[in-house]
């Protein structure tokens, strides 16, 4: 059976108007892949590994292309065990909402943890060159405001940073689902979610 890993980046649950419209893409999913199982991460219930000075001193070892060993090896068996379940997806659904024009905090932490040289990209003599194949990618956003192309607000952090660390690993088919305005009275608030809970049903055809 395939895997979808849903990484969930709101800690919200039942009062997220993100996973309101990651349901509708999971209902869809469902019934489009009966042979996929989906998988959630949630990133506020997990404790994800601090990254000590031992386990930065680890990751520039692996940059220098050597193996870790020792007590250094040791210190990274959860960081190996956090990369291990995301490389045993065959697909990516993350659920974010914008926070500070970016992504909340557990998911950068997330991301800190994971992307690791020799397990998610590794350097050749052309560049880097990313290790995660044949993977597609869902992100479901929403935002108080709406950073949609022609309005005022045009410090949206959160789609370009996205792309470029998960393009960084290999993952280029990125799709996006964006809720927005939120925070800009209930009326519109409905619509939008209505609007987006129906680009998610269309997403989930995957
Ligand atoms: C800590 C924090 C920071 C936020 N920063 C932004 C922001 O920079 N821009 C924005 O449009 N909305 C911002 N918001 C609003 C959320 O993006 C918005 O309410 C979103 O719909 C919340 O999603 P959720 O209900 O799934 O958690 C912020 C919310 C929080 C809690």
């Amino acid at each position: 059976m395939k895997k979808l890993l849903h990484i969930i980046a709101t800690p919200r649950g039942e009062e997220s108007r993100t996973l309101k419209v990651a349901d509708a893409f999971l209902e869809e999913f469902r019934a489009e892949h009966p042979d996929w199982a989906v998988e959630d991460l949630d990133l506020s219930k997990e404790e994800l590994p601090s990254l000590t000075l031992k386990r930065v001193d680890g990751k520039y070892i692996l940059l220098s292309g050597k193996d870790l060993s020792g007590e250094l090896k040791e210190a990274w068996e959860e960081i190996v065990r956090h990369i291990e379940r995301f490389m045993s997806a065959d697909g990516y659904l993350i659920s974010t909402p914008m926070w500070n024009f970016s992504i909340p905090y557990t998911l950068k932490h997330y991301i800190d943890v994971i992307i690791q040289p020799k397990y998610l990209f590794r350097y050749t003599a052309a560049g880097s060159e990313g290790l995660v194949k044949n993977r597609k990618m869902v992100v479901i956003a929403s935002r108080g405001g709406d950073y949609s192309a022609g309005k005022a607000r045009a410090a949206d952090f959160q789609e370009p940073y996205l792309r470029a660390i998960f393009g960084l690993v290999g993952i280029t088919d990125i799709s996006f689902v964006v809720a927005q305005p939120m925070d800009m009275g209930p009326e519109l608030q409905k619509q939008k979610i209505n609007e987006a809970q129906q680009a998610a049903r269309a997403a989930a055809k995957f």
